[in-house]
């Protein structure tokens, strides 16, 4: 069974109130019901946008959380937060938090456990430097990724891995679809030697510099099963393209 494509949108560190109106145009401008979209804002917007968003087809996420139910963690937010406030989903160890935040596998796998027990659906996203990949080593970091990052709880859930290569990310560089492919069949492997037949059916999505122009070629390209979004998801025109290229 071929995973339904998912289209994420990550609004980083942007938006505030006044941007509701684009996630309501994006739901407003969905044609098909065979993609899944998710828009994942800034945690002061989730509650907003998730009553704002209940009667369309556009699910809302978080981009982070911490691991723990509760406690003194000044500035952080629990799963279940996120879970009371109206997501759905939740971005866990994007490269800016594993680049800024020193986020481990390890800790990215706590976290979505944290995840899971909150009944959130967990993007885990993986994605090697321009150095690694220099170096001949994305097949090997990302792999290694895919394997500490995700917790043996996955088992028969629903989630997704986003494979991001950090020199893509807000650079307009794309790798070539051959390396998207060549990455993705190594996670759609290592999935499948995990969790067996359940590895087939979890979406792999790509990310870094996605846009209008190149979301049809990557897309379609073999064992791409979505996209996470940066940039282009903040304008409903250019989401809206991006969904509709898949
Ligand atoms: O989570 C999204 C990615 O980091 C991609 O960002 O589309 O702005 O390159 P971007």
């Amino acid at each position: 069974t071929a995973p339904v494509p998912l289209i994420a949108g990550n609004w980083k560190m942007n938006g505030d109130s006044a941007s509701l109106g684009e996630a309501l145009a994006t739901a407003a401008g969905l044609g098909s019901t065979r993609v899944r979209v998710a828009i994942c804002p800034s945690a002061t917007l989730v509650s907003r946008m998730a009553d704002a968003l209940k009667a369309t087809n556009v699910l809302v996420g978080g981009q982070d959380c911490r691991a723990e139910v509760s406690g003194a963690y000044t500035g952080d937010v629990a799963a279940e937060q996120l879970a009371d406030a109206g997501a759905e989903l939740v971005i866990l160890g994007h490269s800016e938090r594993r680049a800024g935040y020193g986020e481990t596998d390890a800790l990215v796998a706590a976290k979505t456990q944290a995840a899971l027990r909150a009944g959130l659906e967990p993007i885990v996203c993986v994605g090697e430097t321009l150095d690694e990949r220099k170096a001949g080593k994305a097949l090997e970091i990302v792999t290694g990724q895919v394997r500490g990052s995700l917790p043996a709880e996955l088992a028969g859930k629903v989630f997704s891995v986003a494979y991001e290569p950090v020199w893509a990310i807000g650079t307009g560089l794309t790798p070539s679809t051959e390396e998207i492919v060549e990455v993705h069949r190594a996670i759609r492997q290592t999935l499948t030697s995990i969790f067996g037949a359940h590895g087939a059916t979890v979406a792999i999505l790509y990310g870094g510099s996605v846009k209008p122009s190149n979301a049809a070629e990557i897309l379609h390209a073999d064992e791409v099963g979505g996209a996470l979004v940066g940039g282009a998801s903040l304008k409903a025109a250019d989401f809206l393209g991006i969904i509709a290229a898949v």
